[in-house]
């Protein structure tokens, strides 16, 4: 019968699937070509009963739009296929990988880096201490008289008054030598790296933000001796064995005797140039003899106790280093200048 040939093909059609152009190929000459089932059914479809016919014909156009269909999207399949297998074909992998771009470690990073490491190789350890300190321990322990300047609006960022206490932003490392003591018994041997907040114009040549360390020993029978052995071997490995080093007396409430220490020229070799202002000499540090007002404010018995502290500015050695002119380069986030520091140690 007719229509079951019909309703046969239609579930051929149906269920076709093709996984290749042959296959496709045999589906359009089996069903669709003018030899094709389809042609021979509408020629048995023209000796059908009348009755059938309007039935039939319905049913046998049918039959011929799905099979156009499906050889259609069989075929179009078939070919997005082979596309993607050419576009696979198509890559390189022998293609070298793209690079992958590497950071540097900041200036700053790096300088403090090299400080610690040369305090560790003398038995320093690293301490650390809080940005937002009350006045005890930035100035009154330090033995800062009520009135001292540095006390001043015009340096240091307060945020706030508790009292009789102020809170401000610590303006040096020297607040952390403080906790340090309080904590216990010495001796103590530390360097204390950190930032230091000061209300100044922002130039080339100052800024309300910068780095220091603060160096601290404090052990039965230091002496100034030892702060100058200690601070030659510094430099040195810092800065090259002919470094020289020079003391000048100075005066810092929390030590005494107190001293600036000046290195020869790094850029002139102390010949003279703009930097040392043909003198041949930069200062790097402040340092002295931990004053014995200190140490009884912290608790630590001044009779048997004695010790040095210093204290330097992290830009100010990268300066030296690196020679950076202007302060502002640190904080700018520049990736040019950032990028001239890639190839330092990390
Ligand atoms: N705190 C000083 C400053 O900020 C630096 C300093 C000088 C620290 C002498 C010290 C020191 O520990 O002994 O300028």
């Amino acid at each position: 019968m007719l229509k079951d040939k019909i309703y046969d093909a239609k579930k051929e059609v149906l269920a076709f699937e093709a996984s290749d152009i042959q296959q496709a190929e045999d589906f359009r000459l089996k069903f669709l070509v003018s030899k094709g089932l389809i042609k021979a059914l509408f020629n048995e479809f023209k000796s059908a009963p009348a009755e059938e016919k309007r039935m039939l014909g319905k049913e046998l156009n049918e039959l011929k739009k799905l099979a156009e269909e499906k050889y259609a999207s069989v075929k179009k399949k078939l070919e997005s296929n082979s596309q993607q297998e050419d576009e696979n074909n198509r890559l390189d992998l022998t293609l070298a990988g793209e690079g992958v771009e590497l950071g540097s470690r900041h200036p700053l990073s790096l300088v403090r880096k090299e400080i610690v490491e040369i305090f560790n190789k003398l038995g320093f350890v690293v301490s650390e201490g809080p940005e937002i300190e009350d006045d005890w321990h930035n100035f009154s322990a330090l033995n800062f008289a009520p009135e001292h300047p540095a006390r001043d609006m015009q340096d240091t960022f307060f945020i706030q008054r508790n009292g009789d206490e102020e809170i401000a932003l610590r303006t040096h490392t020297s607040s952390v030598q403080v906790r340090m003591m309080e904590k216990g018994n010495p001796p103590f041997r530390a360097i204390m790296p950190g930032r230091v907040y000061r209300n100044e114009a922002i130039s080339a040549r100052a800024h309300c933000f910068f780095h220091q360390v603060e160096g601290l020993y404090i052990d039965k029978g230091v002496s100034f001796a030892d702060l100058k052995q200690t601070l030659f071997y510094f430099v040195q490995e810092l800065f090259g064995e002919n470094t020289k080093v020079r003391f000048r007396p100075s005066y810092f409430p929390f030590t005494e005797p107190s001293a600036e220490m000046d290195i020869s020229c790094t850029i002139c070799k102390g010949e003279g140039c703009q930097l040392c202002k043909h003198s041949g000499w930069v200062e790097i540090l402040g340092c002295g003899m931990v004053d014995p007002n200190v140490l009884e404010n912290c608790k630590i018995d001044s009779k048997k106790f004695t010790g040095f502290a210093f204290g330097m500015g992290i830009e100010r050695i990268a300066n030296l280093k690196y020679e950076i002119k202007d302060l502002r380069l640190f904080s700018e986030n520049d990736v040019r200048f950032l990028k001239q520091f890639e190839s330092e140690l990390i």
